[in-house]
Formats: C-alpha cells, sequence, structure tokens
C-alpha cells in the first residue's frame, strides 16, 4: 500500500485509529514505574471496581488479554472436551480459538445482514443435544437482540457468553453489554475500544462464576477479602511485593496467572472516564458519515442502527459495490479502511480442515464478507477528514459512470 501524507498533492491521511496520550496518563505510569508494584495491586483493584461500576455488573476482573479473558470465561461456564459451542462466523478469531483449544466444537452459526449479528433463530438453527454454550460478539460495537437470545438459550439452559470487545460502553435497551449474558468478555488493547493499551477484563452479575474466574487466573489461590484500607497500611510500603493484595497462597484447583499488570491498569482507570465522551464522539462521525454518504448518492450503504441500541461504533461499516477496488481506491488516496474480518472462521485453513462446515449454514456472513468495508472513525477524527473521505468515495463511483 502507498504511504502518504498530507501535503502530498491534496491527499489526507486518514487514520482508522489514534490515541491520546494525555499528561496524566504519562505521571499515571510513571508513578507506577516508581512504586514498582508491577501486578496485584492498587491500581488492579481499583480498576476492577471501577470498571464493573462502569458496565453496571456486580463484579470484573482485569486480565492480561481478550483472550485469556474469553478462555476463563469458557471453563467458568462449563465448556468441557466434546462439547459444542454456537459462535458466529463472521468474528475474530479468538470464539472458535477459545472452544477448539479446549477440546470443544465451534458450530458457526450465520447473522442478520442488518447488524451482522446473531439472532437467537440463526443460534437455534444450529442447536443440537451436544449444544453447551453460547459465545456471541456485539458486532462492531452493535449490540446483539439480547432479550430474544437470552429467552431461548434459558429454555435449553446454556449459558451465554457476550464478547463485548467491539463494544464497550454500548448499550442494549439502556443496559450496557457486558452486564447482560452469563459473563462479559473485554478486549481492552488499542485496536478495540481501548482504555489501557492492552489488556482484557471479564464481567459476571454471578458470584459463583466471580470467584471461579478469579481463581483460573490467579493459581486457584482463594482471595482474602480486603477494602481499599489495605493499601493504606501496607507495612514496608517501599517494597514492591508490600503492595500487592494478598491471595491464600493454597490453590483450591489448578490455576493459570492471568492477570493484568498495574501500569494497564492504572491508565484504564484514566481511560474509563472518557470513554462515555470518546463514544459520543464516535457516534457524532457516524450520523455524519451517514448523512454525507446519502447525500453522495452512492451505492454504500451504512448497517442498520437499531432503536433500542446505543452503538459504540468500534468500526463504522458499510456495505459497497465493487468494495475490493473500492478499498484500494481509498488507500491509494490515504484512508486507511479494512475489511472487518477478511476470511469468515469456519474458512480459516485449521476450522475447514478441523470442523468443516457447509457454507450453505452461513449465508448471509458470506454476502457481508464480500461486500462489508470499514471506513475510519475514532474520537479525533475531524469533520474535514470525513468530508474528505465520503469526497474519494463519490469519486470512485463517479468515475465509473
Ligand atoms: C475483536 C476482538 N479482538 C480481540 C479479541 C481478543 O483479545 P486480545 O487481542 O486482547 O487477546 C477479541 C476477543 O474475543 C475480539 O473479539
Amino acid at each position: 500500500m502507498a504511504t502518504v501524507t498530507r501535503s502530498e498533492g491534496g491527499i489526507m491521511k486518514v487514520q482508522a485509529k489514534k490515541v491520546q496520550v494525555t499528561d496524566e496518563i504519562r505521571q499515571a505510569v510513571l508513578a507506577q514505574l516508581d512504586n514498582a508494584v508491577y501486578y496485584g495491586g492498587e491500581q488492579c483493584f481499583h480498576f476492577e471496581r471501577e470498571l464493573a461500576a462502569y458496565v453496571k455488573a456486580e463484579h470484573a476482573l482485569a486480565l492480561n488479554s481478550g483472550t485469556s479473558a474469553l478462555l476463563v470465561a469458557a471453563m467458568a461456564v462449563g465448556v468441557r472436551a466434546g462439547d459444542e459451542v454456537l459462535v458466529p462466523a463472521n468474528v475474530y478469531d479468538t470464539s472458535a480459538e477459545i472452544p477448539a483449544f479446549l477440546g470443544a466444537v465451534p458450530i458457526f452459526c450465520d447473522v442478520e445482514a442488518d447488524t451482522a449479528n446473531v439472532t437467537a433463530e440463526t443460534l437455534a438453527a444450529r442447536l443440537s443435544p451436544r449444544t453447551k454454550a453460547i459465545i456471541l460478539t456485539h458486532m462492531y460495537g452493535h449490540p446483539a437482540d439480547m432479550d430474544p437470545i437470552m429467552e431461548m438459550a434459558r429454555t435449553h439452559r446454556l449459558p451465554v457468553i457476550e464478547v463485548c470487545a467491539h463494544a464497550l460502553g454500548a448499550e442494549y435497551k439502556g443496559r450496557r453489554v457486558g452486564a447482560i449474558a452469563d459473563v462479559g468478555v473485554f478486549s481492552l488493547g488499542s485496536k478495540n475500544i481501548s482504555v489501557c493499551g492492552s489488556g482484557g477484563a471479564v464481567s459476571t452479575n454471578s458470584t459463583e462464576k466471580d470467584r471461579e474466574m478469579e481463581l483460573i487466573s490467579r493459581h486457584g489461590w482463594p482471595r482474602v477479602p480486603i477494602d481499599e484500607s489495605f493499601f493504606r497500611m501496607v507495612p514496608f510500603a517501599d517494597s514492591p511485593m508490600a503492595g500487592m493484595f494478598p491471595l491464600e497462597r493454597d490453590p483450591v484447583r489448578a490455576g493459570l496467572n492471568l492477570q493484568l499488570d498495574e501500569i494497564p491498569c492504572a491508565v484504564g482507570r484514566i481511560g474509563l472516564r472518557s470513554l462515555d465522551e470518546w463514544n459520543e464522539r464516535r457516534r457524532y462521525f457516524a450520523r455524519l458519515y451517514g448523512s454525507l454518504l446519502k447525500d453522495a448518492m452512492v451505492p454504500v450503504r451504512p448497517l442498520s442502527l437499531k432503536p433500542w441500541a446505543l452503538h459504540s461504533y468500534l468500526h463504522y461499516v458499510v456495505r459497497a459495490e465493487r468494495r475490493d477496488a473500492l478499498l484500494h481506491f481509498l488507500w491509494e488516496r490515504g484512508i486507511e479502511t479494512r475489511v472487518h474480518y477478511p476470511t469468515l472462521l469456519p474458512e480459516l485453513r485449521y476450522y475447514r480442515e478441523h470442523f468443516p462446515t457447509s457454507p450453505d449454514l452461513y449465508p448471509v456472513a458470506r454476502q457481508l464478507n464480500r461486500d462489508v468495508l470499514t471506513l475510519p472513525v475514532h474520537p479525533w477524527l475531524t469533520d474535514r477528514e470525513v468530508e474528505y473521505v465520503v469526497g474519494r468515495v463519490a469519486e470512485f463511483y463517479h468515475a465509473l459512470r
């Protein structure tokens, strides 16, 4: 792909993502380096509580990646070798890799064309007596239609994991995603709606599942109950080990160490405070794209926005005629467009070989896969950049006339 700068012959560089490192973030990182508590400390303690409060869930655990988060969630809801797990055909690799890693079978489900999400119907179409769980993704930041999905899942006694990697801050009928299904999973890395720069998290309203996920992710050591006063009374406060919250070092199960470090937790606490404002900016640019694309009269249609959805727009996704040629045309003009995701899960090599699935079982996902395109959206975009992108889209189609 061509590398371009703003000054090259009227070409603007429009990035898909940006991060903003404020002085507050710099200071927080330096303070953590000085204090030398690298994990399991005060920042993690507070970040978990603040994240749970943000999504309005009873509990949250900060973990070192979204993949670790989905692993502990799947184990905690009881996914075992030989089980079938329903997953959307069009999402990120983790949703298939975690069941497969646990010896279970990912069963790929179709999605609806409007939002690219699974529905109660597309999930029910792939139920079998071996189905053990549902792992769904709120695709691009648009919540799946959770009420009918949860009703169907309850009827069949299936736990549901909602992957909110695209959707931190999105709402379904006024409820934040992450607190609707049995477990919410977040990836906090900067390719997603980032508050940390890296990491992941789980959220749940079930104390039992929270405990199990904590044991899996922290060596199987039971927690010792503490409150924030603990950190003010630490003896040997200058010693790195002293500021770590206590766990009873006597495992009740085999576990792993999947905790999120203190530095990303400290950064995450700052990011959480700005998240609503950032998501509002994303929604503003989505509306601007929508109205400019409509006026441009081009064969490009944004995915739908359901009346009950508060979209977080990690991605602004359109369906476009001649998608691949358009993508190339936009890259050459400095616009960082992508396809999320270029290959459907059942068509990736490993899943094709080990879990062969007829393409007739996911026709809508296949159609979307041919024509979806992600246009740049992030909180620091400008109106001028959106106008430039839509201008280039119009130029592409007008040249074809
Ligand atoms: C879009 C997306 N990105 C990433 C991940 C995995 O997270 P990470 O990259 O933090 O391991 C997930 C988890 O399911 C996801 O859905």
